[in-house]
C-alpha cells in the first residue's frame, strides 16, 4: 500500500477504535480484535490495514462501487469542478447539474426532472413528501397514504424506516408516522399463495389492501424494481404489468426506489426497465456516481412536477424543500464521469454477460451443495438462499450463514448475507460485484463460496 508505513496504519486503526463509531455494528468485540479498516482500492479490489488483498463481490460492501476503485479520471472531474464552482444552494443551478439530468432523462423516457439530494434515504423522502403536498394541494387531503411492500427497504430516517417491509431495520426507532401501509412481497419461493400465475396473484394482493384501506386514501405505492436487502428478490413474471394496470386503475402514483439497481446494476440502466413500466418517480443513489461523491436523484414526470408550478403569488404552493448538500457539485461531475464509463467500457453489456456467467455458477453450486435452497438475482445482482432442509426449506441459521461469509473474507474474497432485516430471514447471501468484473472474477467469487460451503457444512 502506497504512502503509508506500517506505523501510521496502526495509529489510524487506534484512531478508528477509540473515536469511530460504525455502521450497522456491534462495537464490544473490538475491544479485542481491530475493527476492519480499508486502506485502498483498484479495480475490483481492496486492501484492509494488514495488507492483505480482497477480491470485493460487493461493490464497497452495500452494491455502491458499480465502476470499481481507483478511477482516476472521476476523481479529475470533481477535481476541476470543485476548483472552478464547489457549491451554491440548489434553489440555483449549477454546469455539472444541468448536464448531468439532461444526459441521466435521456436514458429515462417519460421522466423529465431531476432533484437533486444526498442519499437514497433522502431521495425517497422527497417522493413521500411531493405526494403529501400533491394531496394537500390537488386531492382536498386525501391520497395521502403510502404503500410499500414486505421485505423491501427504503431507508434509515424515520420517514423512511415507516416504510420498512423489514422489521429488523425499523424495531427499536418507533413510533412511526401515520400513513404507510404495507403490502405482501412477492418471493415466490416463500409463497403465501398456491396458484399458477404466482406474479398476477402478488400483485393483486396489493388491490386487496388498496381497497381494504380506500383507494382515495392511496396517493403512491413505492416498491424496489428487484429487492435488495430483503433476500435479492426479482418477482415473478406478470407482477409488474399487473402492478401498473392497478396504479391506472386507482390513480395511485408508482414510485420505483433504484437506490440499488439504478445506474446498470441488472444490465438495464435502470432496473424497472426489464419490465416495460412507466412510473411516475425514480429514486437513486449508490451507483450514480459509483461512491466518489455523495449524490442521489429523485426524478418525476412533467405532470408532477407541473402540480407544483402554478400561481407564483401563492407562498406556500411549490415544493417547499432543500437539501443543503444538494448543491454540491461534486456529485454531478463524478455521475456525468461514472455514466460515461459505463457507455465507452460498454458496462450494461458486460453486466448481462457476467450476470449470466454468476448465475450459471450459482446454479452449479445448488447441484453440490443441498443447503442453497434457490438462486435469483437480475445482472450483476444475485442471492442465493441457504436452508437447513431444502424439504421443508427451513432458514439456516443466522450464525452458519454468517461463516460462510466470515470465511469467505478469510480467503479473500468480500461477499454479503442479508442483515438485520427479515426476523428469521437473515440467510441470503448477496453478491453485487463491480460491472466490471470478469469472468476470472465471478469465478473466484463462485469457488470461494463452493469452498466455505463445504468447510462450514460439513
Ligand atoms: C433499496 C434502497 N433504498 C434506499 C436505501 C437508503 O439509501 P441510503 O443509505 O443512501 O440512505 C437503501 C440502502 O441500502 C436501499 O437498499
Amino acid at each position: 500500500m502506497d504512502g503509508y508505513s506500517s506505523n501510521d496504519i496502526s495509529q489510524v486503526v487506534e484512531a478508528d477504535r477509540a473515536h469511530v463509531w460504525h455502521h450497522l455494528s456491534q462495537h464490544k468485540p473490538y475491544e479485542t480484535v481491530d475493527p476492519r479498516v480499508i486502506i485502498e482500492g483498484r479495480g475490483m479490489r481492496v486492501w484492509d490495514a494488514k495488507g492483505k488483498e480482497h477480491l470485493d463481490a460487493v461493490s464497497g460492501g452495500v452494491w455502491t462501487v458499480n465502476v470499481g476503485y481507483g478511477r482516476e479520471s472521476i476523481a479529475n472531474a470533481v477535481r476541476d469542478q470543485l476548483i472552478k464552482m464547489n457549491y451554491f444552494a440548489g434553489a440555483a443551478g449549477s454546469v455539472p447539474g444541468a448536464r448531468f439530468a439532461q444526459r441521466l432523462v435521456e436514458k429515462m423516457p417519460g421522466l423529465t426532472r431531476v432533484y437533486y439530494s444526498n442519499s437514497g434515504s433522502e431521495a425517497n423522502e422527497k417522493v413521500y413528501k411531493m405526494v403529501r403536498q400533491i394531496a394537500h394541494k390537488h386531492h382536498g387531503g386525501r391520497k395521502w397514504k403510502i404503500l410499500y411492500r414486505e421485505r423491501d427497504y427504503h431507508g434509515t430516517t424515520i420517514g423512511t424506516l415507516a416504510t420498512s417491509g423489514q422489521a429488523q431495520r425499523a424495531a427499536q426507532y418507533g413510533p412511526y408516522p401515520d400513513g404507510f401501509v404495507m403490502v405482501p412481497h412477492c418471493l415466490e419461493y416463500r409463497k403465501q399463495w398456491d396458484v399458477q400465475n404466482y406474479g398476477e396473484r402478488a400483485a393483486d394482493a396489493i388491490e386487496e389492501v388498496i381497497l381494504r384501506e380506500g383507494p382515495d386514501t392511496i396517493g403512491a405505492l413505492v416498491l424496489e424494481p428487484v429487492t435488495a436487502g430483503g433476500g435479492v428478490i426479482a418477482p415473478p413474471a406478470g407482477y409488474w404489468e399487473r402492478v401498473q394496470e392497478i396504479c391506472r386503475k386507482y390513480n395511485i402514483l408508482l414510485h420505483i426506489d433504484e437506490v440499488v439497481c439504478g445506474v446498470g446494476r441488472t444490465g438495464e440502466w435502470f432496473g424497472y426497465q426489464h419490465y416495460g413500466i412507466q412510473p411516475d418517480f425514480v429514486t437513486m443513489a449508490k451507483g450514480v456516481a459509483s461512491g466518489y461523491a455523495a449524490i442521489s436523484c429523485t426524478v418525476t414526470t412533467e405532470a408532477v412536477f407541473e402540480m407544483f408550478k402554478d400561481d407564483p403569488t401563492d407562498t406556500m404552493s411549490y415544493f417547499r424543500d432543500i437539501s443543503t448538500f444538494g448543491g454540491c457539485t461534486a456529485g454531478p461531475a463524478a455521475a456525468l464521469e461514472n455514466m460515461r464509463i459505463i457507455e465507452d467500457e460498454g458496462l450494461l453489456a458486460n453486466t448481462t454477460a457476467m450476470g449470466a456467467r454468476l448465475m450459471g455458477n450459482l446454479h452449479a453450486l445448488m447441484e453440490r451443495h443441498p443447503v442453497m435452497g434457490d438462486v435469483r438475482g437480475k445482472g450483476l445482482f444475485c442471492g442465493a438462499e441457504l436452508v437447513a432442509d431444502r424439504a421443508t426449506k427451513e432458514p439456516l441459521d443466522e450464525k452458519r450463514v454468517q461463516a460462510v461469509v466470515a470465511d469467505c473474507m478469510a480467503q479473500g474474497v468480500i461477499i454479503g448475507a442479508t442483515n438485520r432485516s427479515v426476523p428469521g430471514f437473515n440467510n441470503t447471501l448477496c453478491l453485487s460485484p463491480a460491472l466490471i468484473a470478469t469472468p476470472d472474477d465471478i469465478d473466484q467469487i463462485t469457488d470461494a463460496i463452493d469452498a466455505a460451503l463445504l468447510r462450514v457444512m460439513g
